[in-house]
């Protein structure tokens, strides 16, 4: 490998730990200067801003000559060589509601796949990181996915874009899949869905139209851990824009019911 991904995760988690502080610190004054994006349901806060202000600067220092690509300020992901992958908050919409669940997720990708990669929880402090073949840890404990071997009986992370285009589709399978399934989750941050099936907490995760910033890290994670995990344009059943990760005994199932769910049609 021409990058060794262990200094990577460390740079990585101290950047991230640095600006996932700085947002919760200033919570309180960031979520009074809301802006919307794409649709009124699109927010960003002052808080993401500064946290991607801060990981940027921090990586010009760090790891000088390295482009970073990240959720509020855009930028070019390299073709070739490392490219800094950062969404400063994951959760923006649970970061503005005072609910703790949102995370600053951080990777390196060489040639576009993951190397290393790490999710912060700031209300928490805990740390999920993983490493290319190098497992996959929340805090020091190494992590491995559920070994859920019935989809029936599963619990099955998903999500819903700020598109308004795409909501109503997103319904309709969210509807479809609740039949097939014990139970669903709609945590809100991409990133931790990803590392919650990593840990177990969640037996699959899928959700259509995420970026890249949301599943870089962790789809490292996940896949680190043992989970199934297709990006993107990568399982031709899903479609060009499906992100999924399942514990490897239901992978195959969950497919299927997302396929019948006309999932790929979103
Ligand atoms: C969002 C969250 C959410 C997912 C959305 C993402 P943001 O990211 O990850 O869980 O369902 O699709 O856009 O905007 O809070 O960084
Ligand atoms: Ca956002
Ligand atoms: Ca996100
Ligand atoms: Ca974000």
């Amino acid at each position: 490998m021409r990058f060794d991904p262990l200094p990577l995760v460390g740079i990585a988690a101290a950047v991230a730990r640095e600006a996932g502080d700085l947002a919760r610190n200033m919570r309180d004054s960031a979520v009074a200067d809301v802006d919307t994006k794409s649709t009124p349901t699109d927010v960003v806060t002052a808080g993401d801003r500064a946290a991607e202000q801060l990981v940027r600067r921090r990586l010009a220092t760090l790891r000088p000559g390295e482009p970073v690509f990240g959720e509020e300020e855009g930028g070019e992901t390299a073709a070739e060589g490392l490219t800094w992958v950062v969404d400063p908050i994951d959760g923006t919409v649970n970061y503005l509601y005072g609910i703790p669940h949102y995370a600053v997720s951080l990777a390196a990708q060489v040639d576009g796949e993951s190397i290393a990669g790490v999710v912060y929880e700031p209300a928490t402090g805990h740390l999920w990181t993983a490493s290319a073949g190098g497992g996959a840890f929340l805090d020091d404990r190494r992590l491995s996915v559920s070994d859920a071997t019935r989809l029936d009986v599963s619990l099955l992370g998903y999500g819903f874009s700020y598109r308004a285009d795409r909501r109503q589709r997103q319904a309709d399978t969210w509807a479809a899949l609740s039949t097939r399934v014990r139970d669903m989750r709609r945590a809100g941050a991409a990133s931790l869905d990803l590392c919650a099936v990593a840990a177990g907490r969640l037996d699959a995760y899928a959700e259509h139209a995420l970026n890249r910033w949301d599943w870089a890290a962790g789809a490292l994670i996940a896949r680190e851990a043992g989970a199934v995990v297709h990006l993107p344009g990568e399982h031709p059943a899903l479609g060009a824009d499906a992100t999924f990760a399942a514990a490897p005994g239901i992978a195959e199932a969950l497919v299927q019911a997302l396929v019948e769910a006309d999932f790929a049609r979103i």
